[in-house]
C-alpha cells in the first residue's frame, strides 16, 4: 500500500504548540509549547500523568480541538486557523479515532457503524460501502457479528468494531485515546495486538495514549512521556520484541461457544 512506500518521512510536525483554557481568573496550559515530530509508519505511545495534556494533544492532532498558537502540520495540512468545515473534512479523510468508550452509534448495527464514515465521505455507492464495511469487520475478526448492535457485543468486540470504523476511510493517522481503558486485561491484550498489527502488517501510523507505561513500552516502538503540556521524555519502546500473534490473542478473548451462537 502507498503508505508503506512513504515510510520514514515526516507525517506530523508540531512546533511550539500552545493550548490554553481560561479557568476563572487563571489560564490552564494544557499544551505549553509542545514540539513533536512523528514519522510516517511509526507507532508512538504517549504516556504521562493525569492532566499532563495527552488527550489535548490527541484532540489537536485529530482536528477535534484547535491550538491557541503554534504550528501543526499533518500530512501536509496546516491545522491552525482552519474553519470548522475544513477541520471536519480533515477528520473524515486523514484521521481515524479509537476511543476508550468506543463511541459507537447504539441503534446502528456493527456493519452500519463501520459504513457510517464511508457514507459521510460520500464516495462509494451503498453496496460498495456495505462490501467495504464487511471486509473491515472480517479484518478485525467480526465477520460473524455484522448484524449485532453495540449492546449485543462484548466490550472487546465493540472496540474491534470501532477499530474497523476508524480504518474505513483509510486514514493516514490513527489516534487511540486509552483504547483498552474499559477492557479486562486479557481483552486489552488482544486489542493491543490488533492495533500493533495495523502498524506492523499494514504500516499504519498510530499515536496511542495510555496511562499504562508497561503497555506503551511493550507494544509501541517509541514512547513519549508528557509532563505539564510538554514532552518530558522521548525513548524507544518495543521492549518485548514480539507479542502473541493476533489470531491467538483473539481466540483467547472469545468464549468457547462464541462461534456457534450467532
Ligand atoms: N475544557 C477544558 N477546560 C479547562 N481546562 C481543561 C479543559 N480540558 C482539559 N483541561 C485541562 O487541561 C489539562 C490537560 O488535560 P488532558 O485532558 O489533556 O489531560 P490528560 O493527560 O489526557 O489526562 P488523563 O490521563 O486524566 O486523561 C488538565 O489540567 C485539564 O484540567
Ligand atoms: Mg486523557
Amino acid at each position: 500500500m502507498s503508505e508503506t512506500t512513504k515510510q520514514g518521512e515526516t507525517l506530523v510536525e508540531l512546533v511550539g504548540v500552545e493550548r490554553s483554557y481560561a479557568f476563572g481568573e487563571t489560564q490552564v496550559r494544557a499544551l505549553a509549547g509542545l514540539d513533536l515530530t512523528i514519522q510516517r509508519g511509526s507507532f508512538v505511545g504517549v504516556i504521562g500523568r493525569s492532566g499532563s495534556g495527552k488527550s489535548t494533544l490527541l484532540n489537536v492532532l485529530g482536528g477535534l480541538d484547535q491550538p491557541s498558537s503554534g504550528q501543526v502540520l499533518v500530512d501536509g495540512t496546516p491545522l491552525l486557523g482552519r474553519s470548522s468545515d475544513q477541520l471536519a473534512a480533515y477528520r473524515r479523510t486523514t484521521v481515524g479515532f479509537i476511543f476508550q468508550s468506543f463511541n459507537l452509534v447504539p441503534h446502528l448495527t456493527a456493519l452500519e457503524n463501520v459504513a457510517l464514515p464511508l457514507r459521510l465521505a460520500g464516495e462509494l455507492s451503498p453496496s460498495a460501502r456495505r462490501k467495504r464495511a464487511q471486509e473491515l469487520l472480517e479484518r478485525v475478526g467480526l465477520g460473524e457479528r455484522t448484524g449485532h448492535r453495540p449492546s449485543e457485543l462484548s466490550g472487546g468486540e465493540r472496540q474491534r468494531v470501532a477499530i474497523a470504523r476508524a480504518l474505513a476511510n483509510d486514514p493516514s493517522l490513527l489516534l487511540a485515546d486509552e483504547p483498552t481503558g474499559n477492557l479486562d486485561s486479557r481483552t486489552a491484550q488482544s486489542i493491543m495486538a490488533m492495533i500493533q498489527s495495523l502498524h506492523r502488517d499494514e504500516g499504519r501510523t498510530i499515536v496511542l495514549v495510555t496511562h499504562d507505561t508497561h503497555q506503551a513500552e511493550t507494544y509501541c516502538e517509541r514512547v513519549i512521556e508528557m509532563a505539564d503540556g510538554k514532552v518530558k521524555d522521548d525513548r524507544r519502546g518495543g521492549k518485548s520484541g514480539g507479542v502473541e500473534p493476533v489470531q491467538e490473542a483473539l481466540a483467547g478473548e472469545a468464549p468457547a461457544d462464541a462461534e456457534s451462537d450467532s
